[in-house]
C-alpha cells in the first residue's frame, strides 16, 4: 500500500502524532457515547439526513459503526487494515449517494467537537495545540480518504478517460454541425416557401377563382409562418436554450389546417374532412396540455 504510505508523507504523519493519538485514547473513551449524540444533533440539520439515515436499524448500525471509526483515530494503528476500513467506509457513503458536502460539513463538525474535548481536559496551552496539531492530521487523513471514494467513482471509464472525452468532444461538434446543416436547411425552406407564396398570390388574379386563390395564398402563408417559427426555436437552441415539444404540435396543426383548406377546395369527402378535423382536435387538446405543462 505505497498510497497510504504517501498520503501520511503528504500531511507530514510522524511517529510523534501516533504517540499523541494513542495517549488521547483514554480521554475520548470517555466521550465516546457523547460524540455520537453530539454528531447526529448535527446531522439531523442536514435537510435529506432521514433519505439517508432512513429507519431506527439504519441509524443504530450508523451509530455503533460511528462509535468504532472514533476510537479507531485513537488506537495507534494507521497501517493497511484501518486504510483498506476508511476506503470501506468512503465507499459505503458514494453507494448510498450521500452528498460529498455533507461529509464534508460532518468532518467539521467532529474537527470542532474534538477541539472542544482538548480545551476541556488539558490544562497546558502548548500541550493543546501540540495534540490538536496530531488530531487534525488524522482528521485530515480520513477525510482525504473519504472524498478519493467520490473522485474514483467520477472516474469510472468504458474505454479511457482520453478516448472517452475524445469520443464526447466530436459528438458533440458533430450535433453542433448537424443544427447548423438544420438551420441552412430552413433558410432554404424559407426562400422556397416564399416562392411558394408569391406563386399563389399571383394565382389569385390570374386564374380568376378567387376564392381558391385566396385560400392557397393563406396556406403558403401559414407554412411560412411554421418556418419562421422552427428557425427562431433552433436558433435559440443553438445559443443553449431548450428544446420545446410545442413546435413539433404546431407545426403538426398548421399542416392539417393547410390540409383542410385544400380539402374544402378539392370538395372531398365529408369523412376525409372529417377524419382532418378530429385530428386538428385532437393536436388542440395536446397542445393546450403541453403549453399548461411548460407554464
Ligand atoms: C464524519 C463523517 C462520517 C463518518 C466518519 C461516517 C462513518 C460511517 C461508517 C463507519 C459507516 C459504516 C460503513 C460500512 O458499512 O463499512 C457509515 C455508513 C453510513 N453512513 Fe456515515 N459517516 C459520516 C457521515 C455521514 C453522514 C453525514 C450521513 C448522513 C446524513 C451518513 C450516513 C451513513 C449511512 C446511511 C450509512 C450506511 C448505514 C448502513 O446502512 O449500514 N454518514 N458511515
Amino acid at each position: 500500500m505505497e498510497n497510504m504510505e504517501r498520503i501520511k508523507a503528504h500531511y507530514g504523519f510522524t511517529s510523534g502524532d501516533v504517540k499523541n493519538l494513542m495517549s488521547l485514547r483514554p480521554v475520548m473513551e470517555r466521550y465516546r457515547e457523547e460524540f455520537v449524540v453530539e454528531f447526529y444533533n448535527f446531522v439531523k440539520n442536514f435537510e435529506e439526513a432521514e433519505k439517508f439515515l432512513k429507519d431506527e436499524a439504519t441509524v443504530k448500525r450508523h451509530q455503533d459503526a460511528l462509535k468504532v471509526w472514533f476510537m479507531n483515530m485513537f488506537s495507534g494503528e494507521y497501517g493497511n487494515g484501518y486504510f483498506t476500513e476508511l476506503e470501506k467506509v468512503g465507499f459505503a457513503h458514494v453507494k448510498i449517494s450521500l452528498p460529498a458536502h455533507y461529509v464534508n460539513a460532518a468532518f467539521h463538525f467532529v474537527k470542532t467537537y474534538t477541539r472542544r474535548i482538548l480545551h476541556k481536559e488539558i490544562q497546558k496551552h502548548e500541550e493543546i495545540a501540540f495534540l490538536e496539531r496530531s488530531v487534525e492530521k488524522i482528521l485530515d487523513i480520513n477525510l482525504d480518504v473519504f472524498t478519493s471514494s467520490y473522485i474514483e467513482e467520477e472516474k469510472k471509464f468504458f474505454l479511457s478517460p482520453k478516448v472517452e472525452s475524445w469520443l464526447i468532444q466530436m459528438s458533440d461538434r458533430f450535433s453542433h454541425g448537424l443544427n447548423l446543416i438544420l438551420v441552412l436547411g430552413l433558410v432554404l425552406l424559407g426562400v422556397m416557401v416564399i416562392g411558394l407564396f408569391g406563386y399563389d398570390f399571383m394565382h389569385i388574379f390570374q386564374s380568376g377563382d378567387f376564392e381558391k386563390g385566396l385560400l392557397s395564398t393563406l396556406g403558403s402563408l401559414l407554412m411560412l409562418w411554421v418556418v419562421i417559427e422552427l428557425m427562431d426555436t433552433e436558433v435559440k437552441h443553438l445559443r443553449g436554450g431548450k428544446l420545446t415539444v410545442k413546435i413539433f404540435i404546431n407545426v403538426a396543426l398548421v399542416a392539417i389546417i393547410r390540409k383542410i383548406l385544400i380539402a374544402s377546395l378539392k370538395h372531398e369527402e365529408v369523412e376525409a374532412q372529417l377524419s382532418l378535423v378530429a385530428a386538428l382536435a385532437v393536436l388542440g387538446v395536446v397542445y393546450w396540455l403541453i403549453a399548461r405543462v411548460e407554464k
